[in-house]
């Protein structure tokens, strides 16, 4: 996959399986999207990504000075479907083939439309984030999507990697279903004991993957220059934490 920490965690993904990133805002879902798309651009094969979150020219300038290849080669090969520009009144019409968050069983039928020329040389389809789907629907309709996507990416042997916000009340149940519905699941989060000491430290897991081995260890990670994913070593956390601890022991001399 191209896709730091979870490649390391996995023997390997089936062809066709659907990928969930799920944790808290700013923990670096995108930033790991973003490796699996540069992945395929390194080497041959187009993607489909689907932006609901932010102005999907922004994603396409960042892949362009990433790869620094032209914008021309990256619009031919990242396929735009725009859930974030179709909703922003008073714009000029999108560049982008639209899809509408309100009416996901119509986005369906326009990610086939869009797939099935290139359906043998797209490798990969994202989703950033799933959340606009599920906030906006009713839960039936939001797992009628998830199946259609299912379906979609299985008959075309398409990886699709989809973003997951998570820590919203009242969402569990569509947690969960996302959860049982896809084919890997990847936990993202504060490690909470080390957030306790005031050491912001992220990690993932694999919760689970279907038809490969895959390790159930937290792996600790940050996010360096230029989004730059590193894996990060045991025995800095270790010194953070003796720094934290020694620092709370002189607080509470002082106190008393
Ligand atoms: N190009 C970059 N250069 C340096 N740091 C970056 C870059 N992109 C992201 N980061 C760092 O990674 C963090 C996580 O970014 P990212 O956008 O992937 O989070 P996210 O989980 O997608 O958040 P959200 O839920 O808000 O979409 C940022 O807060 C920032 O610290
Ligand atoms: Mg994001």
């Amino acid at each position: 996959m191209g896709i730091p920490v979870f490649d390391n965690l996995v023997e390997g993904v089936r062809k066709g399986s659907l990928i969930v990133f799920a944790g808290p805002p700013g923990i670096g879902k995108s930033v790991f999207i973003r490796y699996a798309v540069l992945n395929v651009l390194s080497n041959s094969g187009k993607v489909v990504y689907i932006v609901f979150d932010e102005d999907p020219t922004g994603v396409l300038a960042d892949l362009t000075s990433a790869k620094n290849i032209s914008i021309d080669e990256i619009k031919n090969r990242v396929l735009v479907l725009d859930g974030f520009l179709v909703r922003v009144p008073g714009l000029e019409e999108s560049e982008y083939t639209a899809v509408d968050p309100m009416n996901p069983i119509e986005a369906l039928n326009t990610m086939y439309n869009v797939v099935k020329p290139h359906a043998s040389e797209i490798k990969l389809l994202v989703i950033d984030s799933i959340n606009e789907i599920i906030l906006r629907n009713e839960p039936g309709i939001v797992l009628d999507f998830i199946k259609g996507l299912k379906g979609l990416c299985k008959r075309y042997n398409i990886i699709s990697v989809i973003v997951l916000h998570t820590g919203i009340p009242g969402l569990d149940q569509i947690y969960s279903a996302m959860e049982y519905l896809s084919d890997s699941f990847v936990e993202m989060g504060f490690d909470p004991s080390l957030e306790q000491l005031g050491i912001p430290l992220r990690r993932l897991r694999v919760r689970k993957l279907k038809g490969a081995s895959h390790s159930l260890d937290w792996v600790p990670y940050t996010i360096g220059k230029g989004g730059k994913i590193m894996v990060v070593d045991i025995k800095k956390i270790m010194e953070s934490v003796r720094t934290a601890l020694a620092e709370l022991k002189t607080l509470t001399t002082e106190k008393r």
